[in-house]
């Protein structure tokens, strides 16, 4: 059976539509009967990754990818980059401009949630080509177990 797979663009500054990809591959997973808890924690990295390229990244795109066993998350722009990865994976570690702040964002927390909530993260940056970030969820069964 081939992998079902999904993409979806992201539009660096975009706060309004901020999150819907996040939100759309939640509702997938939810009509596959996916257990909840590894819904949450697809949803909490598909939607911090999303707000990293909404405020940090350039144009970007979500790619979500269900195989027999893992679901792989992938998030990419082509914005700026990172310049060092190790301490942008650091928690507290945040270049958010005082208008992020105000927005609420800022805590430097994202990466570190990632981190946690996936069972595996792959970072991969470049100054000036941009971000990607590769995530990757375990499951077993056929989709009705996380
Ligand atoms: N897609 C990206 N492009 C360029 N820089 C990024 C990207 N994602 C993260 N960064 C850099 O890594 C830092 C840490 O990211 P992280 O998500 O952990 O924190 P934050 O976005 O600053 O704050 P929070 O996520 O808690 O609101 C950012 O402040 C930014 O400097
Ligand atoms: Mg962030």
């Amino acid at each position: 059976m081939g992998a079902l797979k999904k993409s979806y663009f992201i539009k660096s500054r975009d706060f309004i539509r901020a999150g819907e990809a996040s939100i759309k591959i939640q509702t997938l997973l939810k009509s596959l009967n996916f257990d909840p808890k590894l819904i949450r924690r697809v949803a909490i990295c598909g939607y911090e990754g999303e707000m990293n390229v909404v405020m940090h990244g350039g144009e970007g795109s979500m790619s979500f990818a269900i195989h027999p066993g893992e679901l792989i998350l992938e998030i990419s722009d082509d914005g700026p980059g990172i310049a060092d990865i190790e301490k942008a994976m650091q928690a507290g570690f945040s270049t958010a401009s005082d208008e992020h702040r105000e927005m609420g964002f800022g805590a430097g927390m994202g990466l570190p949630n990632m981190k946690k909530n996936a069972d595996d993260i792959i970072v991969e940056s470049e100054a000036g080509f941009g971000t990607r970030i590769r995530m990757i969820f375990c499951y077993r069964k056929g989709g009705d177990d996380g």
